[in-house]
């Protein structure tokens, strides 16, 4: 018995030490402080979420077991000044951490008074991506920064193929800031932000009113919204007033929105007609088990307190509370005491008599011990896992895509910085295996204003009066690529042809103007007809336009329609040329070599047959070589018509004309076209094309672009120009001969002439001297037989019949008749 209670007096004493060192080593309580805007749709929703997590962080065994801790809350309104001031009221009393402000405007403000006495701010709601600077290294957010929010906006423009935006936003320190994310966004995207609509702080339906009517005459559609949550929605009622909500426009919106309908009560939600068609983001809070309870927890608290409405800012806002007390528990495990000193707040003014003093404001000992404690935050909250960038923004879980359709709030897909637009969770999407690689872009489908589910086009001619002025040159040569016709002042000809063509691809109407440019006498400058677009004269140039180098730098060229690559024509069917391609096979020396070879065998022969023969009556006297000469003058000469080409190369080099044109491949074309015996030789030597002229960034460039690529890809591009161009044929087809190294028997009749010219030469050769034999031994036989032979060589058919048996005898006998009538009085 004794012993027992020994040890009951024991383990009462170790009981009190425990509990004497537990109590003398943490302290009661800590106070942190939250400044923001009680009176609005973020602050009504923040207040209600930190009261929620004081009361669970007190009543939680873990997390600052011991320690009340103690939420003092100023009303900062919407307004800098009584920011500062609360924020100094409740520095007054020693807080660790500042929750707020909402306003980014603010947060500036109170960031710098913060920073002097080294106590962290912790916004839930300020997005403005500039408190993530260097110039404020206490400001945390356990909300994504508007550079995150940004990249997804100017990725959901992009997504859809919008190339010029509008942006309608707030002009203090959050709406500028946010702005100039998304325009630097854009850029990296080569898209832009066309106008920029900044709307005063307390802006009214008026201001609203004019700023809006005055973008209807310009042509972008696509409208992004950077606002301040607005429960009237008023924006959106002008709009609709405006005729601004129909299914040319389109309406883009951060979270803004998203915030302000959430909040609205069930009977409110007859307001989401008028933000039909909107899309917008919302922070993406993936779902956990902890969330479902606290807005299941949400949900029975609304039902006690009818006005309190629900938004995301509200996991933020508990979140931020546990970050703080969890980086103070940890911060109480190392200091025993969260203590201030009055040491260095020398640089505090001394400031009597405005009620706040000034020089009660005390540092926080070790506050930047307690900064780096909440730095490296690492908890599961309501709102997904908190841990904080090298910048102090929380790692964000991306963003909801909403669309506005049927009085609902539909989610039509998500976006996270690594896998972009996914219909799938983006925290499912990083499980997978390879989430980089296997994710396509994709969202639900989106009803736009109007009610159409087919992506408005988000540009259009604005101005219905104003129609597009093209410039078009009238040609006057080559008029069949463009020109205006003298008596009907119709504007036609290939380009126009092509121009129309592509308008029906387009897919809005596009009210233009054709303007002729020229005098119809020369054709106009093309250089200058460019300068004009760039000097607003007009706003295209439909025609035979080359794209060369300079000109790209002041105007914007759509994709080419024609290739004008430098072709040389010349004539293909002269029977000169042909003829002789017998010779080609060998070069001049080669024939030169058998030429001579020939003469020298053949003297060799003659030399032979001179000594052995008395009568040898020699080789022929002379041999014809004729040599070509091809002279190759060249035709450069823009300007020129088909008929003077033409002139110009049937009269060949030698009759003043040209041997060849070098021209650009249409004109050649054009001109192939009426002629058939020209033709194009060789390859083009340079690859250049023509495409129409527009103003720089002209979207409707890109349009053309579009529509002439899906002309070329359905063959109506060829079709055009086989209308044009193939009247007589296609010269393209003319130039590539099927069997084009195939010899003809035309090509030979040269070398067939020469032989037959040789044969007969020597044929008649040979029949003048068996003449001339016949003759002599005629003679002979006359002086022999002298009476009898008169009557029969009157009659000629004896003579003929007497000549051929001459023939007919051999050499050696007619040898040997010589020589019997050289010696007639011979015996024998
Ligand atoms: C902790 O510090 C506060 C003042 O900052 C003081 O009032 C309190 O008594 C201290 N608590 C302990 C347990 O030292
Ligand atoms: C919290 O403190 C109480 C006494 O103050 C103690 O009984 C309890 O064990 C502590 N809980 C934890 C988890 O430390
Ligand atoms: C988004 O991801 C890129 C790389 O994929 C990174 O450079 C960039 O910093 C990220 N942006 C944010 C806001 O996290
Ligand atoms: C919009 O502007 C036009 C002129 O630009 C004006 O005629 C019209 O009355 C304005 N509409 C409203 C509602 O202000
Ligand atoms: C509910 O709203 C009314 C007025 O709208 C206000 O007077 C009251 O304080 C609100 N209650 C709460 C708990 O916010
Ligand atoms: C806390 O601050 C005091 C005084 O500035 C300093 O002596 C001490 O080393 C600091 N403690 C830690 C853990 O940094
Ligand atoms: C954060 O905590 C989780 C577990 O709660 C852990 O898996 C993760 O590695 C931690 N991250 C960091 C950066 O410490
Ligand atoms: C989305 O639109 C396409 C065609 O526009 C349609 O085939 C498809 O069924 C739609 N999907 C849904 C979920 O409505
Ligand atoms: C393009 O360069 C040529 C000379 O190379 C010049 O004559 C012409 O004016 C230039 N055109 C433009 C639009 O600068
Ligand atoms: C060559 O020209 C003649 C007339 O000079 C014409 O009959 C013939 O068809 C032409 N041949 C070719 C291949 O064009």
């Amino acid at each position: 018995m004794k012993q027992f209670m020994v040890l009951y007096l024991m383990i009462w004493i170790c009981v009190i030490f425990l509990c004497g060192i537990v109590h003398s080593e943490k302290p009661e309580s800590v106070n942190i402080g939250a400044v923001f805007t009680f009176d609005s749709v973020i602050g009504r929703v923040a207040k209600a979420a930190m009261e929620m997590a004081v009361s669970d962080v007190n009543s939680d065994p873990i997390v600052l077991n011991g320690t009340k801790l103690n939420l003092i809350m100023k009303d900062g309104r919407c307004n800098a000044f009584l920011g500062s001031t609360g924020a100094f009221q409740v520095l007054e009393q020693g807080v660790a951490a500042i929750i707020g402000p909402q306003s980014s405007a603010i947060a500036h403000s109170i960031s710098q008074i913060a920073d002097a006495v080294k106590v962290p701010l912790i916004s839930y709601a300020a997005t403005d991506p500039t408190l993530s600077s260097l110039q404020f290294p206490l400001f945390f957010r356990t909300v994504q920064s508007d550079s995150e929010q940004m990249a997804a906006m100017a990725n959901l423009i992009d997504f859809n193929g919008w190339k010029e935006v509008i942006v309608v936003f707030l002009d203090d320190d959050y709406g500028r800031n946010g702005v100039s994310a998304l325009s630097d966004e854009l850029e990296n995207r080569r898209l832009k932000i066309s106008h920029k609509l900044a709307l005063s702080i307390h802006f009214d339906l008026d201001e609203i009113t004019k700023l809006l009517n005055q973008t209807k005459v310009f042509n972008p559609r696509v409208f992004v919204v950077h606002i301040n949550p607005d429960p009237r929605l008023r924006i959106f009622s002008v709009a609709h007033k405006l005729q601004m909500m129909t299914s040319e426009y389109v309406w883009l919106v951060t979270d803004w929105l998203a915030a302000t309908l959430y909040s609205f009560s069930p009977v409110n939600q007859k307001s989401l007609s008028i933000v039909e068609g909107v899309v917008g983001l919302r922070q993406h809070i993936p779902d956990s088990s902890k969330k479902r309870d606290f807005v299941s927890r949400w949900k029975k608290m609304q039902k006690r307190v009818a006005n309190t409405s629900w938004n995301s800012y509200g996991f933020f806002a508990y979140d931020t509370v546990w970050a703080v007390a969890h980086s103070i528990d940890k911060f109480l495990k190392v200091h025993d005491n969260i203590t201030f000193s009055l040491r260095d707040n020398n640089m505090v003014p001394h400031t009597e008599g405005i009620g706040i003093q000034l020089e009660k404001l005390k540092t926080f000992v070790n506050g930047s011990d307690f900064v780096n404690i909440l730095s490296l935050s690492n908890f599961s909250g309501v709102s997904g896992q908190i841990r904080f960038s090298s910048d102090r923004n929380v790692i964000s879980s991306g963003y909801d895509v909403i669309n506005i359709n049927q009085m609902k709030i539909n989610r039509v897909g998500y976006w996270s910085n690594h896998s972009g637009f996914s219909v799938v969770p983006p925290e499912i999407l990083a499980k997978q295996k390879h989430p980089r690689v296997s994710v396509d872009q994709k969202l639900e489908n989106i009803t736009w204003p109007g009610g159409k589910t087919e992506r408005p086009r988000g540009w259009v001619i604005a101005d219905n009066a104003k129609p597009l002025r093209i410039g078009v040159p009238r040609r006057a040569s080559f008029v069949e690529f463009v020109t205006e016709l003298q008596d009907s002042h119709k504007i036609q000809g290939y380009c126009i042809d092509i121009f129309m063509k592509a308008l029906e691809f387009i897919p809005y109407e596009i009210p233009f103007v054709f303007k002729p440019v020229g005098n119809g006498k020369s054709n106009p400058n093309y250089d200058s007809l460019v300068k004009k677009i760039d000097q607003n004269v007009y706003d295209a140039v439909v025609g035979d336009i080359a794209i060369v180098t300079n000109r790209t730098k002041i105007v914007d060229f759509s994709q080419p329609f024609a290739s004008s690559s430098l072709v040389i024509v010349a004539p293909i069917n002269s029977s000169k040329s042909n003829a002789w391609v017998f010779l080609r096979p060998f070069s001049a020396d080669m024939w030169c070599i058998i030429g001579a070879s020939f003469l020298m065998i053949g003297v060799v022969i003659w030399i032979l047959e001179h000594r052995v023969n008395d009568e040898f009556r020699g080789p022929p006297k002379k041999q014809l070589v004729t040599m070509f000469m091809f002279s190759l003058s060249t035709l450069f000469k823009t300007n020129s018509s088909p008929e003077e080409y033409a002139v110009a190369l049937r009269n060949g080099p030698s009759g003043g004309g040209v041997a060849a044109i070098v021209d650009e491949l249409p004109y050649v074309e054009l001109f192939l076209s009426k002629e058939t015996e020209f033709g194009i030789i060789g390859q083009p030597f340079t690859r250049s094309s023509w495409g129409f002229a527009f103003q720089r960034d002209s979207p409707l460039a890109l349009d053309m672009s579009t529509a002439i690529l899906k002309l070329a890809e359905s063959g109506e591009l060829q079709k055009i120009h086989e209308k044009w161009f193939c009247k007589m044929g296609c010269p393209g087809e003319r130039k590539s001969n099927p069997k084009p190294d195939q010899l003809h028997l035309s090509s030979f009749w040269g070398l067939y002439l020469s032989c037959a010219v040789i044969s007969v030469v020597a044929l008649i050769l040979f029949l003048l001297r068996i003449i001339s034999q016949y003759v002599g031994f005629k003679q002979r036989q006359k002086d022999i037989v002298a009476p009898s032979s008169e009557q029969s060589e009157s009659h000629c058919s004896r003579v003929v019949v007497n000549f051929f048996n001459f023939i007919d005898k051999k050499e050696d006998a007619i040898k040997k008749m010589f020589t019997q009538c050289d010696n007639p009085h011979n015996p024998n």
